[in-house]
């Protein structure tokens, strides 16, 4: 399992038209996409899936959005691919975030950055689970 990572191309992402360009990105550097599906997020289960953050100041704000329009959100498959996938989408603040990333590229703001991606191994599988059943993962 330590060769998936999650992902999501948030609401910002979506809304701007930017599904293909981040789709092609994404198979360009060499991932398989596992599983792919555009849904709208409940309140409920984005204050669920971010539960981490739970206590930052930012948890209102950030499953407020989460929860305000469609994303797409897919597993990944490729060796180191928690890691990798860190590496293409750049910092979690897109001013900070390396020439060519997702996030420079295709990111407004800290809290509406583009895309997500798991932090750890252990919680890409659980990030996985969250939205896809094991048959839904070919
Ligand atoms: P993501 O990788 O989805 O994980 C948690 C998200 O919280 C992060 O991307 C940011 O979009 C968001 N976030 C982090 N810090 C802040 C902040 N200070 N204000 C608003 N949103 C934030």
């Amino acid at each position: 399992m330590t060769n998936r990572t999650f992902a999501i191309i948030k609401p910002d992402a979506v809304k701007n038209n930017y599904v293909g360009k981040i789709y092609n990105h994404i198979l360009d550097k060499g991932f398989k996409i596992l599983s792919a599906k555009l849904i709208k997020m409940s309140k409920y289960q984005a204050e669920q899936f971010y539960f981490i953050h739970k206590d930052k100041p930012f948890y209102e704000e950030l499953t407020n959005f989460m929860s305000s329009g469609r994303c797409m959100v897919l597993a990944l498959q490729k060796e180191n691919a928690v890691e990798y996938w860190r590496e293409v989408i750049g910092a979690t603040n897109p001013n900070e975030a390396e020439d060519g990333t997702i996030r420079q590229l295709y990111a407004n703001s800290l809290g509406e950055n583009a895309v997500h991606g798991s932090d750890s191994s252990e919680n890409a599988v659980k990030e996985i689970s969250f939205f896809f059943t094991e048959s839904e993962l070919i």
